[in-house]
């Protein structure tokens, strides 16, 4: 064993092997943002530089990781479902509750897709980026219930039979308190005219995590037709505000 590997923890010798595994998978270099890292409790970066020069004649990955689904030239939203989401059934059963509930499309659309946030790119705060990943493409009815459920999954509603999660206690303890910027939304969203669409994400969202429900994304394809204005160049490609955060996802490991 050399210097450098005595000086290394177990886990940082497993992670230098991954790493290099890595790099040999492909001619080109794969690399981890910075925010991959940070969910690994790490505030670091890797230096390009060095990396390059530890990797004689190869170059940076600037475009699709052969270790992930490939993706068709102009992908669809429903590509998304099925190369990138990392779990749709629980979608796919939200959105199966508000269509046996004989919602409007729109409903039916907002619980399809409302947390692919979660499913797709981050846990913290996923209604808020869910609903931009769609708003370029959806009724703003649709984008506004998917921003807000973030919010009034935390507070009941009687009229429609809505309690405060027990998941909620059982996940995250009974003394936790939504921060304010929460409370301002859920407080904003109270009148607003779409406050329903949103308030049936959640009352379609509680029945919804039953690993053995059988769903079908066929069952919404043609929803989504309907509702989901798909750009013919392909989600990514379309110039649109949120085309980057599709590109984002379809090329996690782009260099730049
Ligand atoms: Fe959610
Ligand atoms: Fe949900």
């Amino acid at each position: 064993m050399n210097e450098h590997a005595k000086l290394l923890t177990l886990s940082e010798r497993a992670d230098e092997l991954e790493e290099a595994m890595m790099h040999q998978l492909t001619e080109r270099i794969i690399t981890k943002s910075a925010l991959f890292n940070l969910a690994d409790g790490k505030v670091e970066i890797e230096n390009g530089q060095a990396i390059l020069a530890a990797n004689p004649g190869k170059y940076f990955l600037m475009g699709a990781d052969p270790r992930l689904p490939p993706m068709p030239e102009k992908p669809t939203l429903i590509d998304f479902f099925k190369a990138r989401f990392a779990t749709t059934s629980h979608l796919l059963q939200s959105a199966t509750h508000a269509l046996k509930a004989s919602h409007s499309e729109k409903v039916i659309l907002a619980c399809l897709l409302h947390d692919i946030g979660v499913a797709s790119f981050i846990r913290c705060d996923h209604g808020y980026w869910g609903a931009q990943m769609i708003e370029p493409y959806v009724d703003e009815e649709v984008s506004w219930a998917v921003r807000t459920h973030q919010a009034l999954r935390f507070f009941p509603d009687s009229s429609v039979g809505y309690d405060y999660p027990q998941m909620y206690i059982d996940n995250f303890g009974a003394d936790y308190k939504p921060e304010p910027y929460i409370v301002r939304d859920y407080e904003r969203a109270r009148n607003h005219k779409y406050y329903m669409t949103s308030r049936m994400i959640c009352v379609n969202d509680i029945y919804s995590f039953d690993p053995n429900a059988k769903v079908n994304l066929d069952d919404f394809v043609d929803i989504v037709g309907r509702n989901f204005r798909q750009p013919e160049e392909g989600l990514g490609f379309d110039d649109s505000p949120s085309a980057h955060m599709w590109r984002t996802l379809m090329w996690p490991t782009r260099f730049l």
